[in-house]
């Protein structure tokens, strides 16, 4: 009997290899389904906040202290300044709930606010004087949002 058993080990996997991956609805031929209906937030604003754009802020204010040097000194700064960038989108999009029309303009304002300045900062790699303009800029604004959505908690430092 035993040895038979690699054969009947063989035998009782065969089921397993034939799955393949779990096939899903293709959700993105339905005509009336958007990207905003699948891309749901994963999680609040709070944890959006220290999760994505606590850490990229804390790495351009220690890659920025100093004049950054070569690929690897402005690396940080390329991330950082990407992250921010691309996802205020995504907070612009986060309109805190029971906010009335002004309010809700003003949330998409500072997040375009604050979009056009990690625009620049990231564009303004290797000029370390441009940098720190876009970068000082970008912060006004982070701190502008967190004075009046915050109750003015979370000022942060340049
Ligand atoms: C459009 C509004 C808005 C913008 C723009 C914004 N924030 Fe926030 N941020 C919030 C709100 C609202 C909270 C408070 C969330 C809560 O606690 O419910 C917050 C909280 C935070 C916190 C505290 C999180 C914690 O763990 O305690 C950090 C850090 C932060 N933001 C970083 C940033 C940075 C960096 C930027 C700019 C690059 C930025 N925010 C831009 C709305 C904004």
């Amino acid at each position: 009997m035993i040895k038979f058993l690699p054969i009947c080990l063989f035998a009782l996997t065969l089921p397993l290899l034939n799955r393949g991956p779990v096939s899903q609805p293709d959700k993105w031929n339905q005509e009336e389904t958007s990207a905003a209906d699948l891309f749901q937030p994963v999680d609040n604003m709070h944890h959006f906040m220290e999760y994505i754009s606590e850490p990229s802020y804390k790495g351009l204010k220690a890659a920025l202290a100093t004049q950054p040097k070569g690929r690897k000194g402005w690396s940080p700064v390329k991330s950082g300044a990407l992250i921010l960038a691309e996802t205020s989108a995504l907070v612009a999009e986060r309109v805190p709930e029971g906010a009335d029309a002004e309010k809700a303009t003003q949330w998409k304002q500072i997040s375009l606010d604050v979009y056009n300045a990690s625009k620049a900062l990231y564009g303004s790699v290797g000029d370390y004087e441009q940098a720190k303009k876009h970068y000082s800029v970008m912060i006004d604004n982070c701190n502008r949002c967190h004075q009046t959505f915050a109750n003015g908690k979370y000022q942060l430092k340049k």
